[in-house]
């Protein structure tokens, strides 16, 4: 097994390449020659693949009670962010394309059909700190919404009270939880709860 020094250095280096290309790099949903920058990963993801057949997304590296290195699982994340998933309801990406850290990341979720949060977007910010994926993320509505567990001053989303972040597990991700607050936009508790006027945001 590799030390994490060694992630470290991989994944700085493909970030400096990401850098470089950052021109190409603008738009969040187009193909990104950047993701071709990304061998190591590919080849690792590749890997993990065959050894584990039929093995669910969310049943992905660090269920079985592994450390996972942050910066080597945020790449990953960050690269499937840049392919795009599914059916694009929701999305996620570095709110600075530079940001080495891998700290600050942006997320986006379309409002699910017959709910008052139809045909609106919705867009959050995720904060993963020092300790993710070991620890969940911290996660805040900028758009205003009105929503059981989502704190009505400040948009941020209450850990406890959202059972993914509150039974939070390393194989999770930023996916799992942008998918899991649509999921609760569907929720009877939820779907038909009045909304503010659409395009505020929280000022802070
Ligand atoms: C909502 O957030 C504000 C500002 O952060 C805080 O003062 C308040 O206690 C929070 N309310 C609840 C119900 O958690
Ligand atoms: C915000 O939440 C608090 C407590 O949860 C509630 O008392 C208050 O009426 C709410 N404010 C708005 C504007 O919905």
């Amino acid at each position: 097994m590799r030390t994490y020094n060694t992630y470290y250095l991989i994944c700085v280096k493909i970030l400096l390449l990401r850098w470089h290309s950052a021109s190409e790099d603008f738009f969040p949903q187009s193909p990104r020659a950047s993701v071709d920058l990304l061998p190591q990963v590919r080849a690792r993801e590749r890997k993990r693949k065959s050894r584990a057949p039929g093995e669910g997304p969310t049943a992905r590296s660090g269920s079985d009670g592994v450390k996972v290195p942050r910066n080597f699982r945020l790449l990953e994340e960050l690269e499937e962010g840049q392919k795009g998933v599914g059916d694009g309801t929701v999305s996620w990406g570095l709110e600075d394309d530079e940001d080495m850290t891998l700290t600050r990341w942006t997320g986006m979720i379309i409002g699910p059909p017959r709910t008052n949060y139809e045909n609106r977007i919705y867009s959050l910010k995720v904060e993963c700190g020092s300790k993710y994926p070991e620890a969940p993320p911290s996660v805040r509505f900028v758009t205003k919404i009105n929503m059981n567990g989502i704190n009505n001053s400040s948009g941020m989303v209450d850990t406890r009270s959202i059972p993914v972040l509150a039974k939070w597990q390393n194989s999770y991700s930023i996916k799992v939880v942008l998918q899991e607050l649509r999921r609760l936009m569907m929720s009877k508790e939820n779907m038909k709860l009045p909304q503010p006027p659409e395009g505020q945001t929280y000022n802070n």
